[in-house]
């Protein structure tokens, strides 16, 4: 089983393009409602939740673990495969979305070896916006700088974005105002992006907006495509990995909030009512 993981109902983009590209598999999706949004926790907290996160996953029978979570990917992920899986789960594997949305962001194949392969975008600016843990991180920047050194990276927080989001603001014009407040001092930079990655799980809700402000030039990313069709060269590329997922299409949600909250603000807008379970998280010793 491939467990998904996001601190909220964001990550369901992601859950839906993995089943869109790899749907033989059975997914477990856990969304970390009760205390999301995780975008200004420090680095400890969102290690502890995501590690958490992915024991929890790891216990109900997941081989394999996606942190659709920019957040939990930028400040979690390194630790958990450098420290926790070699120690404790050596059979199992964690994978975030940062470095494939690197490698998407610079033109790369999946996969692209660091000053080998050559993007096809070699010069110029290319942006992200993410939230406060993200852009904090610099986590997107540490990875282009091995993968495309000469790219230019503009980055920005915005973190009045999943708020938004959440509270179902994704249109009008105070949706509008805020989706200019982080989008213009991008758009003003003596070199403007010619590519924009939307890194993190909620903003591709805001995509129609941000489409409007942005000129047709700048092409947006969304990260849900890029993740699957990585995965599956991921998969491609670890066959031993591949072979110890289940595959029945199943799909099975849980948060560890209210399932009856969760189903109703996710049906906003997936358009399809989910059927959501109950997770209790513990404390990882
Ligand atoms: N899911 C988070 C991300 O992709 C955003 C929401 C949060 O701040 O928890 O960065």
């Amino acid at each position: 089983m491939i467990g998904v993981f996001d601190s909220g109902f964001g990550g369901l983009t992601v859950l839906a393009a993995l089943r869109r590209h790899l749907p033989q598999y059975d997914y477990l999706f856990l969304a970390d409602s009760a205390r999301a949004p995780y975008g200004a926790r420090s680095f400890d907290v969102i290690h502890e939740f995501t590690l958490e996160a992915v024991e929890w996953l790891f216990n109900e029978g997941c081989t394999l673990v996606v942190l659709a979570c920019n957040t939990a990917s930028a400040r979690a992920l390194r630790t958990i495969q450098q420290r926790h899986l070699p120690a404790r789960r050596p059979d199992r594997r964690v994978l975030g979305v940062v470095r494939p949305s690197v490698e998407a962001l610079a033109g790369l194949p999946p996969g692209a070896i660091p000053g080998v392969t050559q993007p096809s975008l070699t010069e110029g600016t290319v942006a992200v916006v993410g939230t406060e843990g993200t852009i904090a991180s610099d986590s997107f920047g540490i990875e282009l700088r091995k993968l495309a050194p000469r790219l230019e990276l503009l980055q920005q927080a915005c973190p009045l974005w999943v708020p938004l989001v959440e509270a179902g603001e994704t249109e009008g014009p105070g949706a509008d105002w805020f989706l200019h407040r982080y989008l213009d001092p991008l758009l003003a930079a003596p070199r403007p992006p010619r590519r924009l990655l939307l890194g993190c799980t909620h903003y591709p809700l805001l995509l129609p907006g941000i489409r409007r402000i942005v000129p047709a030039a700048v092409e947006v990313l969304t990260q849900g495509e890029i993740v699957a069709t990585r995965l599956a060269d991921w998969l491609a590329r670890h066959p031993d990995h591949e072979a110890r997922l289940t595959r029945g299409g199943a799909r099975r949600i849980v948060t560890t909030d209210d399932p009856a909250w969760f189903a109703g603000a996710s049906s906003r807008f997936l358009g399809e009512k989910l059927e959501v379970g109950r997770a209790r998280l513990s404390p990882v010793a």
